[in-house]
């Protein structure tokens, strides 16, 4: 096979869809006088953290979310990011509060994550929240995966039952993924770096989720003909571009759908942010 067979799962639409989708929501909460807020802590210069950021504060304004940008140089103390997350917890015009990770190397992530309001934990990194989502009960949703799944439903790919096969054991998105994917009742494998028959595993999967941060790891020869291959991955390349876990032109002959990157999962990622900032308010109002 020549050509591209794969449909392509279009995220920046879907998230532009999204995100308008929030307005008769943020309307209806203007009414009862209340502006959904979201706080963003970022600290240190990492430049794709602080595009990142951008982003998600453009986001916010596009759809009527105030937000506000806290920014620390990479030396914070922290106790400094502790007093800063303090303070936003108390301040009522806050509903939603985000800390760009990865966070400094001498800050302690476990300490900082666990000072935000689970309530306002929109990037749903609290352990309470963690822990709902494996309980069944999610309440604040990690918005890449969430993001996913959304790509997943509005392509109408079906879940229950299949295999798939998640590429990526991070806290931010392989693990709540796979518990998301398990509790629409797929079979669900997760590998990481340390897999045996990494693409054995792999080209058994009906949906393969690439997060591993591997520009270009998933080829051909990795996926089963007609599965849905979802990239994740965001590397940067030596020429400036944006690179996926997944060799785009390879895996677009086999595959029956797959998403491309950039244009996929990131700007869903950023719309679920926008989604449970405006899920906080009407929580904390409610
Ligand atoms: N770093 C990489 N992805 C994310 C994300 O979704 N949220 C935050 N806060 N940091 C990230």
């Amino acid at each position: 096979m020549q050509h591209m067979t794969a449909r392509l799962i279009d995220g920046k639409a879907l998230a532009a869809e999204v995100r308008a989708a929030l307005r008769p929501a943020v309307t209806a909460l203007a009414a009862r006088g209340a502006q959904p807020g979201l706080a963003a802590i970022v600290a240190g210069d990492d430049p794709a953290s602080r595009v990142y950021v951008r982003n998600k504060v453009r986001a916010c304004e596009e759809t009527g979310v105030r937000s506000e940008l806290h920014e620390f140089p990479a030396d914070v103390a922290e106790r400094a990011l502790l007093e800063c997350v303090a303070g936003l917890n108390r301040d009522p015009a806050v509903h939603g509060i985000l800390v760009q990770l990865p966070l400094p190397a001498h800050l302690d992530t476990e300490r900082v994550l666990a000072a935000v309001s689970p309530a306002k934990d929109v990037d749903g990194f609290h352990v309470e929240n963690l822990g709902a989502l494996l309980r069944g009960a999610p309440r604040f949703v990690p918005c890449t995966p969430a993001g996913v799944l959304r790509l997943l439903d509005h392509a109408g790919v079906p879940l229950a039952g299949r295999h798939a096969v998640v590429i990526g054991r991070s806290n931010i998105v392989g693990k709540p993924l796979a518990l998301l994917l398990l509790q629409r009742d797929a079979t669900v494998t997760i590998c990481h770096s340390k897999t045996a028959r990494l693409a054995e595993l792999a080209r058994q999967a009906d949906v393969l989720v690439a997060a591993a941060g591997r520009p270009r790891m998933v080829g051909a020869e990795m996926v089963k003909p007609g599965a849905c291959v979802i990239d994740v991955g965001t590397s940067r390349t030596a020429d400036g571009k944006l690179s996926g876990d997944v060799d785009f032109a390879a895996a677009s002959k086999v595959a029956g759908w797959i998403t491309p990157v950039p244009g996929g999962v990131g700007p869903m990622t950023v719309a679920m942010l926008v989604a449970n900032t405006v899920r906080a308010t009407e929580l904390s109002i409610a």
